[in-house]
């Protein structure tokens, strides 16, 4: 059983936008700082060009073109879990010793969520849940890395449930998510994502006018 852990996030997405973009570069680095390995799979060599410096740049980061199947033969799928919100067990620190790779869908959270983590459930993978709130992809990667490296029990992760983000001195945001609550009592997100979440809701309000 390997010490350090891989992370895998199975991109499932056929464009790479801005959102994934830096919940991307977020789990290289928190991950190469916990001494693991961040994989983005299934990525299409066009978006493996285009993908940012600062994630390629990343020791921690590798981008794959081949899918998990193809990386994970049958044999050695049972050392893999999926992060899955429908699974029916949740994930405890005992688990560092059942699987070596933790594997997540590259999704966007969505709003009732669609399920879309069903297209990696169906290859045959064990999942796990992490609780029965949607977290951002990001943010499951650090629930998990805590769970696993740090041995937190899910009851010991401190939380933020569904937070109101001011976007300008009228309006705020709320965030369907759950999010790790940090020593500053806010949410912990990639950083710019709070200024990409205040732009595309100006956007939109813009939009709207
Ligand atoms: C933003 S979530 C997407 C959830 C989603 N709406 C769906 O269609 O499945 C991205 C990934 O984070 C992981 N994830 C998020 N919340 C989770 C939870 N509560 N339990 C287990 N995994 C979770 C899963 O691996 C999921 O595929």
């Amino acid at each position: 059983m390997p010490i350090r852990k891989t992370y895998i996030v199975e991109h499932l997405d056929p464009e790479l936008g801005p959102w994934s973009e830096l919940e991307y570069i977020a789990i290289a680095r928190e991950t190469g700082r916990a001494g693991g390995t961040f994989v983005l799979s299934s990525m299409p060599p066009s978006l493996v060009e285009k993908l940012p410096s600062k994630l390629t740049s990343e020791p921690a980061f590798r981008a794959e073109t081949k899918g998990v199947e193809e990386l994970y033969p049958e044999e050695e799928r049972k050392r893999v879990c999926l992060l899955d919100p429908r699974a029916e067990k949740d994930i405890s620190p005992d688990d560092k010793a059942n699987f070596d790779v933790f594997l997540f869908g590259g999704i966007l959270g969505d709003d009732p969520p669609r399920d879309r983590t069903g297209e990696l459930r169906v290859k045959g993978f064990e999942g796990r849940r992490l609780g029965p709130v949607q977290m951002t992809t990001d943010t499951a990667v650090r629930v998990t890395r805590m769970v696993i490296d740090e041995q937190f029990t899910l009851n010991m992760v401190p939380y933020i449930d569904h937070p109101d983000l001011k976007i300008n001195e009228h309006e705020s945001t709320e965030m369907p998510f759950r999010y790790v609550k940090g020593d500053d009592g806010n949410p912990v997100m990639p950083e710019g994502m709070l200024d990409l979440i205040k732009k595309d809701a100006d956007k939109s309000i813009d939009d709207l006018i």
